[in-house]
Order: C-alpha cells, then structure tokens, then sequence
C-alpha cells in the first residue's frame, strides 16, 4: 500500500534535511515547509541527488496560520507531521527571549490546532536532553525529572512539551512522540546535506571542523576542571542518520496505531558519554588531522556531564544508535570539505 504524505517542518535545515531522506527512502512522500531563516534550498538539491526524488517545497513560516492553512489545503494527503521548524541558538534566545517563545510556540499551536480539521493523525515533536538541565545521575532516563529551563530557547522546549500533552489530554484526535535528542552531529556520508551553522559557531563540532580546515585559528575547550575523567564536559553525541532514522520509525508508529500511548517520549542517544577532549582525539583520529586547541575558562551556563539511557527508544521503537564515533567524525570532516569545495564557506 502507498504510504502517506508527511509534511516536515522545518526540512530544509539540519536534523529535517537527513530526515527527508530516511521518509523518502523508506517510501513515503514529502513535503517540506521552511522559512529559510537558517538554510537554504541547496539542501533540497541534496536529499533530491541521495533520494532521486526531490521533496515538494513550500516556502513559508510556520507562525502564519493562512500560509499553513492553504498548505493543508493543497496537500489533503498529508497524515503526520514532523516539527522541526524552530530558533534553536541558545545564546540569541537569552537577548532574544519574545523572537523564540514566539517563533517555536506559534509553529506548534498552529500545528495542534489545524491537525483535526485536516485529518492529520500525528505529530513527531523536536525536543531535546536540555529538558534535563543538569542531571541528579547518568544516564538520563525518560522519567528523570525536568530542571528549571537555563534559557528562553531550553524552556520553549519545555512549554511546547506541556502544550502537546494539554492538547492530547483535552481529547485531540492524533497522537504525539516527543524525541529528546542529546548532542546531534556528523552528516549524511554522501557530503550533499549537512548541518550550515550561522556566523560563528556556538555548537562544538561546527566549530571544531572549521578550525581544521582553518577558518578559524584554534578551538577553545570549555574548561579542564569539571568533575570528570578528563576534566572537559561529557555529552552524549549522536550520529544524524542515525537520528533521522528514529523519526521514521515514530511517524509509523502513529500512523499504524502501534503506539502504546496518546503521547510517547523516546531520549535519543547512543548511551556512551564521551568528553570534549575525547571527542577531539576522535575527530583527529579519523581523519587524520590535526585540530589546534587550547583550554581555556568554563562557559557559563554548561551542563558539566549528560549522556542519555536510549533504552526506551531501543526497546520499544527497536531502534539503535549504530554509527560509531570516529565514522560520524569522517562524515562531519567530509561535510567541511564540500562547503570549501562548493565555496560556500
Ligand atoms: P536548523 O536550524 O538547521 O533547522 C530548523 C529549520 O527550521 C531551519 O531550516 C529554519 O529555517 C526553519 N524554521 C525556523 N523557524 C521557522 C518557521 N517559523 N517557519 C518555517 N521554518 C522555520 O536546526 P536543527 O538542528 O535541524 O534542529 C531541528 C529541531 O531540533 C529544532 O526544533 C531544534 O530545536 C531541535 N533540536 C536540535 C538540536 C541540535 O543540537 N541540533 C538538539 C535538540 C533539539
Ligand atoms: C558541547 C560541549 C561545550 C564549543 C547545545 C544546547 C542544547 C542542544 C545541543 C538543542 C560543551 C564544549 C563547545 C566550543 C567547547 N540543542 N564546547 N568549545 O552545550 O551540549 O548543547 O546544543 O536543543 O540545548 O545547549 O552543545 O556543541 O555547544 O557544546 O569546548 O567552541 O562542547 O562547553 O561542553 P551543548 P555544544
């Protein structure tokens, strides 16, 4: 049977962009919505040369109502959302606080409360292990309990978690899978799509990458005297493919009625914690370069160690995180490449 349309939110970006390759892989049709405030359609060219099957595009922004009305509208085959579309930089949200409580709110409310009237039967949720804050232990489970959000962008999160859960409990005719993702990273291994950071770069691997290929003079670690082996801050880092693949595997499971509640929360990870330094040695084992680094103070506001306990996910979605490390710092590396290659950056 001819599996539905999905409309993906948010699909020209990072997670949506390898996402729309595992839907289309796995046979179902797309289409994407996107604003384009933080991608471009170079992406769409991307998941069209991995896939052979380029995504229907709507350029538009998910916080207006009538745009996301005539979508619906256009597409009446569309069964499942997947929402990605959000401003998700941690440091403008804290300058920008209405910007974010207004872009990522609106998105889903507007999502929510279009679903009935167009028949659509689940929504795939973007959350992320912020929700943890700093952990009491490792590794995190689904029922360790929610910290005081450290920034507008940390709470969006959490309030758009609660939203989804008050809307499904009022009686709404869809079901939801809230994923937790931990630190996502590397790229697709064909180098078409990947992760395009904005100006400088908050997030560790874009950073780290654009050092070694010398855009930038030298990565700073964030601190040797945290309470961990090593002294640098822990994280859980997940291959994006592998991450991608856990949606697919969601959006079934709403659409085929498998899921064993209205509302479902999976944290997405691989379960290894690893350091930032060990992260490094990992990137320059792969690929064989060097990435000049120095240690320098503690940034504020970091999480000292988080790692996730994917066994939910692993048990009841059968899924797994299976890239190992050093792949996914290949991937990430061959990603650098081709945006110098194409002259992007
Ligand atoms: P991204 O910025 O690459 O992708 C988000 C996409 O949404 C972009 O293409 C952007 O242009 C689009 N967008 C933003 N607001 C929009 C709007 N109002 N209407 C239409 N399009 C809009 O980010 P990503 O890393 O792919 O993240 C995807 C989702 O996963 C986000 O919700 C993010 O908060 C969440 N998440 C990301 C991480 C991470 O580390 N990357 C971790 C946890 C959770
Ligand atoms: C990872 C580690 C840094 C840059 C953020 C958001 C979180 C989630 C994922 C969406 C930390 C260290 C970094 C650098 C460094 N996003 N680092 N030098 O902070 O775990 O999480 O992205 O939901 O909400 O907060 O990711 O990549 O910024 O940092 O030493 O130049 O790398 O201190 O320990 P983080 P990150």
């Amino acid at each position: 049977m001819a599996k539905p349309r999905i409309l993906v939110t948010g699909g020209t970006g990072y997670i949506g962009s390898h996402t729309a390759v595992e839907l289309i892989s796995a046979g179902y049709k797309v289409v994407i919505i996107d604003n384009l405030s933080n991608s471009n359609r170079d992406s769409l060219d991307g998941i069209e040369k991995i896939t052979g099957v380029k995504p229907d595009f709507v350029e538009a922004d998910c916080t207006d109502i009538n745009a996301l009305t005539a979508l619906f509208e256009k597409y009446t085959d569309i069964k499942g959302i997947i929402n990605f579309a959000a401003s998700k930089a941690v440091g403008e949200s804290i300058e920008k606080p209405i910007l974010y409580y207004r872009n990522n709110l609106n998105t889903l409310m507007n999502l929510l409360d279009l679903m009935p009237r167009f028949g659509v039967k689940g929504i795939v949720f973007s959350s992320s292990c912020t929700v943890y804050g700093e952990p009491d232990q490792n590794p995190v489970t689904e029922a360790a309990p929610i910290k005081k959000a450290t920034s507008p962008y940390g709470n969006t999160k959490q309030i758009s978690e609660e939203i989804i859960t008050d809307v499904i409990n009022s009686g709404a005719p869809f079901k939801s899978v809230i994923l937790r993702y931990f630190n996502p990273v590397g790229a697709h291994p064909s180098a078409l799509i990947g992760e395009l950071p904005n100006g400088v770069p908050q997030n560790l691997i874009p950073y780290l990458t654009q050092t070694a290929i010398g855009i930038r003079k030298e990565l700073s670690v964030f601190g040797n005297d945290y309470d961990t082996p090593d002294g640098s801050c822990i994280r859980d880092f997940i291959n994006v493919v592998d991450l991608a693949k856990a949606h697919v595997i969601a959006v079934e499971r709403m659409l085929e009625d498998k899921a064993e509640a209205p509302i479902e929360i999976f944290n997405l990870g691989t379960g290894i914690g690893l350091s930032v330094l060990e992260l490094i040695a990992s990137f320059e084992r792969a690929t064989g370069v060097k990435v000049p680094h120095k240690i320098v103070g503690r940034r504020p506001g970091d999480i000292e160690k988080v790692w996730a306990d994917p066994r939910h996910a692993n048990e009841v979605l059968g899924w797994k995180a299976t890239t190992p490390i050093d792949d996914t710092m290949r991937s990430a590396w061959k990603w650098q490449q081709h945006l110098r290659e194409a002259g992007i950056m």
